[in-house]
């Protein structure tokens, strides 16, 4: 059985205080569905989760790692000092980072084996473009992208890692794959995964849909049956609509 995932991806969002405020609210939510829930705060926020989240049940991840152990990359974060912060999951290959920052299959790749290498679990995050599906191209973009990223993972590793599947059209635009389609492509990735590591290893993965979703739509996504949780942009950074989607059952 795969244990559900409910993460928040905050993005640029909430400085130090308004992490502490935000955590001390989601820890008054009462989880009714088992989901484990990930927050994933800036950067420059980590430290004040970490401290608020002592002795609640709330994992911590960061959104990004770099692949070096350290050196002369300014502006980037090593996996050695997330993990003295206390960070169990990274986002790594998120669109955004695709789109803005120049992060290739190939990087993401790179920041995935060494996060596993330092004992963090990495959230791998994969999905089309809208050009991209209108060609309908989908399946082979999100299973290149996946095959790519897990080059070089172990079979034990895998069981560390989580893969995100987040159609770009669908990230903080309001739409959102239809339940269906949500399922369909994260079948067409456990079966990329499949090829590689074999059958009894992509069914214990856990894939996770991304892209819109929230307090009203996490019912009918969570019901599909490769649809193993979620991460959530906008509707974690509101207490209220969060605990909808982690009560999505
Ligand atoms: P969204 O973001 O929920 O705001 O669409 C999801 C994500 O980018 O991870």
């Amino acid at each position: 059985m795969r244990r559900p995932m409910i993460a928040g991806n905050w993005k640029m969002n909430k400085t130090p205080a308004e992490t502490k405020a935000l955590i001390e609210d989601l820890k008054a939510i009462e989880n009714r569905s088992g989901a484990e829930v990930v927050v994933c705060p800036m950067t420059v926020s980590l430290f004040a989760a970490a401290e608020a989240l002592k002795g609640s049940e709330i994992k911590l991840g960061a959104q990004n790692v770099h692949f070096a152990d350290k050196g002369a990359y300014t502006g980037e974060c090593n996996a050695a000092s997330l993990k003295e912060l206390g960070v169990e999951y990274v986002i790594i290959g998120h669109s955004e980072r695709r789109q803005y920052f120049g992060e290739t299959d190939l990087t993401v790749n790179q920041r995935t084996l060494k996060a596993l290498e330092a004992g963090l679990k990495p959230i791998v995050c994969v999905g089309e473009s809208l050009e991209q599906k209108q060609q309908g191209i989908t399946n082979e973009i999100v299973c290149l992208q996946t095959k790519v990223a897990l080059l070089g993972v172990t079979a034990e590793q895998l069981k560390d890692l989580v893969i995100a599947y987040e159609p770009v059209w669908a990230i903080g635009t309001g739409l959102t794959a239809t339940p269906e389609d949500a399922n369909n492509t994260i079948r067409a990735i456990r079966g990329a995964v499949e090829e590689v590591f074999g059958a009894e290893a992509a069914q214990s993965l856990r894939i996770l849909y991304g892209g819109s979703m929230n307090d009203k739509n996490a019912h009918d996504l969570m019901a599909q049956s490769d649809v193993d949780g979620g991460l959530i942009g906008g509707a974690s950074l509101v207490a209220e609509k969060f605990a909808g989607v982690i009560n999505f059952n």
